[in-house]
């Protein structure tokens, strides 16, 4: 199976990433992940991502779509996917649908994480997340057990340099303008499944496993 987790910057698809690759035994593909992990390691492609990054702009397609179809490229097969944060434009969209349509393969279903704005604000303000293996925590609503440490690898948490107030309202247009046109593309496509992404992160991803198991 190819699911791709949609909603806006803080609305919960790392979190509820976690919890759906464990229901449906998924490999959690997360283009921004992916950004980081190369901009912590100095390598060109982190050079020419952090560019775009710091202003809360989208990394260019061209750079995009490369990266993440080399890595779907080089997955076993028969290996489902959870794409986080990927497509984030029609042009991915459409590049994303021809590339696994070449291997017989396709987007099986899309799920819409919708969170209002207000709260969106919140959650970003909180977050922490881990340097080594990226997992979100937030100050109130998901605390590590270990203040400033990774529950699951014990890495150092930190802050995200594009979690401050100016660079958040960025990344909100760029969604609303760059992004939200593919909730229309999947839905036209019969793909979408919605769900509020306001509760309990547990009570959320219960909600999107009912959704996905009911086609
Ligand atoms: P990316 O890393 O994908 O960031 P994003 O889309 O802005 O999304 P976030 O990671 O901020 O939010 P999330 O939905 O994962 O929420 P989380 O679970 O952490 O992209 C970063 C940048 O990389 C982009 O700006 C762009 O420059 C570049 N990029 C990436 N992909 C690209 C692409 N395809 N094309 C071009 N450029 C690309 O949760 C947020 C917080 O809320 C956490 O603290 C969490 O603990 C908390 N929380 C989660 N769920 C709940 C809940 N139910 N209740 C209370 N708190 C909750
Ligand atoms: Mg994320
Ligand atoms: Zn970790």
């Amino acid at each position: 199976m190819y699911l791709v987790l949609l909603g806006a910057p803080g609305a919960g698809k790392g979190t509820q990433a976690d919890i759906l690759c464990k229901q449906f035994n998924l490999l959690h593909l997360a283009s921004g992940d992916l950004f980081r992990e190369a901009l912590s390691k100095g390598t060109d492609l982190g050079k020419q991502a952090k560019v775009y990054m710091e202003k809360g702009l989208l990394v260019p397609d061209d750079i995009t779509i490369k990266l993440i179809q080399e890595k779907i490229n080089g997955l076993e097969k028969g290996q489902g996917v959870l794409l986080d944060g990927f497509p984030r434009t029609l042009e991915q969209a459409k590049a994303l649908d021809k590339n696994l349509k070449a291997q017989n393969k396709q987007v099986d279903r899309t799920a819409l994480i919708d969170v209002s704005q207000e709260e969106l604000l919140r959650r970003l303000s909180g977050r922490w997340i881990c340097r080594q293996c990226q997992a979100p925590y937030h100050l109130q609503s998901a605390p590590p057990k270990i203040t400033g440490r990774c529950d699951k690898c014990s890495g150092e948490l930190y802050q995200r340099a594009d979690d401050t107030v100016e660079t958040v309202k960025k990344r909100l247009e760029v969604y609303s303008a760059q992004t939200s046109p593919l909730i229309d593309y999947y839905r036209q496509a019969g793909k979408l499944i919605e769900v509020k992404g306001e509760g309990e992160p547990q009570a959320v991803g219960k909600k999107l496993i009912t959704a996905l198991k009911a086609g």
